[in-house]
């Protein structure tokens, strides 16, 4: 049988920094655990913007629909600022997401021990926490029509529309009840049905899915109180699911509780291939940080966590998941920190890549 096959993107920013530490992992898998993937590389963002005049080329399209997993750093930086929104970064991005069709966007929330206190919470608030949000991709206002910004008498009017159809609700609540089953059976779902149309619809089929899954005890929220629990006390939940802009927002806030956006992964994932392995995309949560790039001070460990879950989620090797986060665990528990989880008195930060050869080291260790 052939090596499955990864697609990496490392893309704009730290993109490329914290990718390089993520070679390290998968080169580890490969001479120490017989695990070895087809990697080939390509540009995304603005990078392929740099060198072909779009985001996304066509041919890495097709490249990413052929593969087993696509690995993607980060997209965007000011240089880009002054595009024309069809050809900026994001697109990039948004084109993959949609084309690939990746409806489910895992989003684990997680607070390592060793950096309770970095949160802006409270420690016994954050200290433990193990939260999944489920985020809709690729439908909701961030691809709606209609769209756009017309000519309205003398003024301009910028439009968008959030939309959802009961199948694209089902599918992603779908993908939510599944991990609930496997975690805690808690879940969720947060929406406006008190102000919006598309919120009733998806209360209520995300209601109807339930019944299907009689163990897993649901419930609903309208989102914005589903953001002030989360600061709250976001133990109380286990898996969150939601619409896209919501999903969006909410996630980032409840990164901030773990104290930093530099630690989470997430994957993104869409129906079954031939071969049973999902259509799926790994990628941090963080983005370019063009104020830190290139000068060796990025946390590459969202990076690496967002291996981890392609090694859980498309490769079906949720041990060695498990052995890679407990490297990264270990190396936290160890005292290193990169700089954006400084913070305590005398200790001077390690390097991006200082950071991935301990992490790497950690995994040895664990043999
Ligand atoms: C995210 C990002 C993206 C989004 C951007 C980069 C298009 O914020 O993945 O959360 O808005 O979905
Ligand atoms: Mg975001």
């Amino acid at each position: 049988m052939s090596n499955p096959s990864l697609l990496i993107l490392p893309g704009d920013g730290i993109g490329p920094e914290v990718m390089a530490e993520v070679r390290k992992v998968i080169d580890w898998y490969g001479a120490k655990r017989d695990l070895a993937f087809d990697v080939s590389e390509d540009l995304v963002g603005g990078a392929a913007y740099d060198a072909h005049g779009t985001p996304l080329h066509d041919d890495t399209m097709a490249k990413a629909q052929e593969v087993d997993a696509v690995l993607l750093g980060a997209v965007g930086g000011p240089k880009y600022d002054v595009l024309d929104f069809s050809v900026k970064p994001e697109r990039g991005l948004l084109r993959l997401r949609k084309e690939m069709d990746l409806y489910a966007n895992l989003r684990p929330a997680q607070c390592f021990d060793a950096l309770a206190d970095f949160s802006s919470l409270k420690k016994d608030v954050v200290a433990g926490l193990d939260i999944m949000i489920v985020r809709e991709l690729t439908s909701g206002i961030y691809f709606g029509e209609p769209r756009g910004i017309i000519e309205e008498g003398n003024e301009r009017v910028g439009i968008n529309t959030q939309r959802y159809t009961e199948s694209e609700i089902d599918r992603v609540a779908r993908s939510a009840f599944e991990l609930a089953m496997k975690r805690d059976k808690k879940l969720c779902s947060m929406e406006k049905a008190n102000v919006m149309e598309s919120g009733v619809l998806w209360r209520e089929v995300v209601t109807e899915v339930g019944k299907d899954y009689p163990e897993v005890e649901l419930s609903h929220m309208y989102a914005d109180a589903g953001a002030m629990q989360l600061c709250r006390w976001p133990k109380q939940f286990d898996v969150i699911v939601t619409d896209n802009l919501f999903g969006d927002l909410l996630s980032d806030a409840a990164a901030m509780l773990t104290g930093s956006l530099g630690m989470l992964p997430s994957a993104s994932l869409g129906a079954p291939m031939a071969n049973g392995r999902p259509k799926a995309l790994y990628e941090p949560v963080h983005g370019s940080a063009p104020d830190i790039a290139g000068q060796g001070k990025a946390n590459p460990i969202a990076c690496i966590l967002s291996f981890a879950m392609a090694l859980r989620y498309s490769f079906d090797l949720g041990d060695e998941a498990t052995r890679l986060e407990q490297a990264v665990e270990k190396v936290l528990a160890d005292g290193a920190r990169t700089a954006d989880l400084l913070g305590e008195e005398g200790v001077d930060p390690v390097s991006t890549s200082q950071m991935g050869d301990a992490i790497v080291a950690a995994l040895d260790a664990s043999l």
